[in-house]
This record gives C-alpha cells, sequence and structure tokens, in this order.
C-alpha cells in the first residue's frame, strides 16, 4: 500500500496535497448554496462542506474558506440572515461547478451559468430552480477554527423541498432517485449507487436489511 507520512503530506507541492488530502476523507456532499445581498444581487456557489448538524432542532451547516479573498455567500448570509442550501444533480454538474469561478459582486452566477432562480414561499434568499432537494436556512452562529481560519457556519432549517416519489414511509430521502452527486475531491462528480439500507444496529442482534422494505 502507498503510504503518506505527515511531514511528506506538509511537502508535497501544493496543488497535489489539495487532490490527495480532499479526496481521502471520502465522497462528500454537493450542493450550491444559494444567497441575495441587501442590494437585491443574488448570488450561487458550490460547496462540498455541507454537513448534518443535528436533526432536533434541524440544523445544518458548512465550512466556509478563510477571508483571503471576497466571500460573496458568507457576506450575503452575514447582512441578510438567509441562505439556500440546494442538491446538485447530475444534470447540472458542468454548471454547478461554474459558480466556483471568481465572478465579480455584481454578476449572478444564476445568469452566468445559466441556472434557474426560484423564490418560494417569500423567503428572501433565492432557491435553485432545477434542484430536486432544497432547503431555506437561517442563519444561527458560527465558529472559528483556529487552526486554518475557516469557519464553521451554522444554520436552521426553516423550510424544506423534494421532489414527490423520493421519500421513503419512515421520512428517509432516497437520493439515488433524486439523481443527487457526490463530491470526490475538489473537481470529481461521482452519482452513488445505492447498495442496501439497515434496521437499527444492536450488539449480538443479526443485522437486518430493509432496502426496498415499505416501512
Ligand atoms: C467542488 C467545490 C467545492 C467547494 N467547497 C467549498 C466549501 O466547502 N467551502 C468554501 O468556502 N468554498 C468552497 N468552494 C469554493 C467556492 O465555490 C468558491 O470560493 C466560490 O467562488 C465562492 O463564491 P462566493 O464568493 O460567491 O461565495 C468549493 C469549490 C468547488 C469547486
Amino acid at each position: 500500500m502507498k503510504h503518506y507520512t505527515n511531514s511528506e503530506i506538509r511537502n508535497l507541492d501544493n496543488l497535489y496535497r489539495l487532490n490527495l488530502i480532499n479526496s481521502c476523507s471520502g465522497y462528500k456532499s454537493a450542493n450550491l448554496i444559494g444567497t441575495k445581498s441587501n442590494l437585491g444581487i443574488t448570488n450561487l456557489a458550490v460547496f462540498n462542506s455541507v454537513m448534518h448538524i443535528g436533526s432536533n432542532p434541524p440544523l445544518i451547516g458548512f465550512i466556509m474558506r478563510p477571508a483571503t479573498v471576497a466571500r460573496h455567500t458568507l457576506e450575503n448570509i452575514k447582512t441578510t440572515g438567509y441562505f439556500t442550501i440546494n442538491h446538485i444533480q447530475k444534470t447540472m454538474i458542468e454548471q454547478a461547478h461554474q459558480t466556483s469561478a471568481k465572478y465579480d459582486e455584481a454578476i449572478s452566477e444564476f445568469e452566468s451559468t445559466g441556472l434557474g432562480e426560484e423564490y418560494l414561499d417569500s423567503f428572501y434568499a433565492p432557491y435553485l430552480k432545477e434542484s430536486n432537494v432544497k432547503m431555506g436556512c437561517k442563519y444561527v452562529n458560527e465558529y472559528h477554527i483556529k487552526e486554518n481560519d475557516t469557519h464553521l457556519i451554522i444554520g436552521e432549517i426553516e423550510h424544506l423541498y423534494f421532489d414527490d416519489g423520493i421519500q421513503m414511509p419512515d421520512g428517509w430521502l432516497r437520493l439515488d432517485k433524486a439523481e443527487t452527486v457526490a463530491i470526490n475531491g475538489l473537481d470529481g462528480y461521482a452519482l452513488p449507487v445505492l447498495l442496501d439500507r439497515f434496521l437499527y444496529a444492536r450488539p449480538g442482534k443479526e443485522l437486518k436489511s430493509i432496502f426496498n422494505k415499505e416501512i
């Protein structure tokens, strides 16, 4: 097996290390975060760090890189208090990736990529029209990660929308049916295949598959 020590990793070429370390933590979620400035300019950007924080209350978080360049998503969230999280689907990976380009603040990535802007239930931040799973979130808090000067941004889910037919009777969303993609590293987009689903595991109890069963 190939082996890297910490000092070898630290001495790697920057881009090589970025590719290696961004992919070794596993597949990551693929989302577009939608915001609108208080001047009404919309913004859409790809994030692979969106994570579940807790379900009661329904909290979601993501990592914001250091403020070495303008961070329009964060600026808009901090000034308006609202953002949307929209799953990236198979059909939109090129446009989704293009949103990572450093557009001027006056330019909307919705317009420049041709992705659709949508407003639902009077929520301030724009949703991605084409997305099959989307959430309207309210900014709650942020935590500075001093080790690398990033921030963990926490939001509470105020609205959740998803296409008919992807939810199972026990609440679970079957993301392969939505064609939600995953991100491998910083530039690889994958379409996961669901292998199985299990009942709550208990010590000494045989593991039971619940895949394809009505729960
Ligand atoms: C696949 C991918 C994932 C990304 N994930 C993040 C992320 O989790 N956090 C972050 O701060 N930037 C992330 N970025 C970079 C942002 O998309 C990029 O900085 C973008 O320009 C931000 O736009 P904004 O300034 O309009 O907010 C990612 C870029 C790519 C290509």
